[in-house]
């Protein structure tokens, strides 16, 4: 799949972009340590299906160097390279990745960007419910530590939430509730577990992109470590816009692991910073979004699993 963008990696060279990558767990899911008849072995504790690929290692950039030579505004800092110039304002590399982009005019990936090593029904891998947590525990508690920041208040009367990727949690602060909040995922026995949910829909989304519900309807959207299995993620966001209410706020969060065979080529062959990338991106192209921003909320990096959000809000006029 590298081969792929071989001719263009002596831009990042030519460009000095290095930067400190972690390339995709495999297969990442945490047992969860909560007794549960369903879980695929209850007496298993913790333990990480990772195959060791996801130690940190410093690569050249191949395809995000070339995104991040081809996107990042560096007028305003001539002469240096992109790291350094986020290492001198003192802020994370990933939080800078969606700053002063120039975003190419056309939606800049190709069909086989989003094929997968594992093209089978997604119905079948999904199949059998998965009471796991796919990230440790403290990358979960800066998640919902984040949430509980930015979610209105537990009982607002009139909001909604849309979890999409949802699973048997959503990672929602303690006791969150609200009048409505769906949850939209592939296995219902995971999805009927799961307690905050007032409603849930069982959908494809590589399948059938579109969201069965009324134009305006949420005020948050999430989606937790699952961004990377959108085979369709251009009208999936279109959809998001939709189905937000103007000013509805969408928050994509992703860490280093995934099911490595159900994730798109693109993202198994790039790392953290272009993962932003790729998701601001998708942000950008499907329109109606305001410009989207990154947050690095890493618990402790390089000690547990980092933990990145891009999120960004519906035009408020739209
Ligand atoms: C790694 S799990 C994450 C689950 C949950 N968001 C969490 O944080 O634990 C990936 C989730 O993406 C959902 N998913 C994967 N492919 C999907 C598809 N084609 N359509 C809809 N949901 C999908 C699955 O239902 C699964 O729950």
């Amino acid at each position: 799949m590298k081969k792929r963008f071989n001719d263009k990696m002596a831009l990042p060279l030519r460009l000095g972009y290095t930067i400190q990558h972690r390339r995709p767990v495999l297969a990442g899911a945490v047992l969860s340590t909560a007794t549960n008849a369903f879980a695929p072995n209850p007496t298993l504790r913790v333990k990480k299906w990772s195959s060791g690929i996801g130690t940190p290692r410093r690569l050249v950039l191949g395809f995000g160097a070339l995104f991040l030579g081809q996107f990042m505004s560096m007028a305003d800092r001539p002469g240096q390279s992109f790291l350094a110039s986020a290492r001198q304002q003192g802020a994370s590399s990933v939080e800078q990745v969606l700053r002063n982009v120039e975003w190419p005019e056309q939606f800049p990936f190709k069909e086989e960007d989003f094929q997968r090593f594992d093209e089978s029904p997604d119905s079948l891998f999904y199949e059998t419910p998965r009471f796991v947590t796919h990230i440790d525990d403290p990358a979960i508690a800066a998640l919902t530590k984040y949430y509980s920041k930015v979610f209105p208040p537990s009982n607002t009367p009139g909001i909604s939430l849309l979890d999409l990727c949802s699973s048997w949690v959503s990672h929602f602060p303690a006791g969150y509730q609200q009048e409505r909040i769906v949850g939209m995922g592939m296995n219902e026995e995971e999805l009927k577990r799961n307690p905050v949910l007032t409603e849930y829909v069982v959908q494809d989304l590589n399948f059938r992109p579109k969201l069965p519900f009324e134009d305006n309807s949420f005020d948050i959207i999430t989606n937790v470590v699952s961004v990377d299995y959108l085979t369709k993620p251009f009208d999936v966001f279109k959809e998001m816009c939709r189905v937000l209410k103007p000013g509805g706020l969408a928050i994509m969060s992703f860490s280093n692991r995934c099911f490595w065979t159900k994730a798109i080529s693109i993202w198994t062959s790039t790392g953290d910073a272009d993962h932003v990338l790729i998701v601001g991106s998708y942000f950008h192209y499907a329109g109606g979004f305001e410009p989207p921003q990154a947050v690095d909320i890493s618990p402790n990096p390089g000690r547990s699993d980092p933990m990145y959000i891009v999120h960004s809000r519906k035009v408020a006029t739209g």
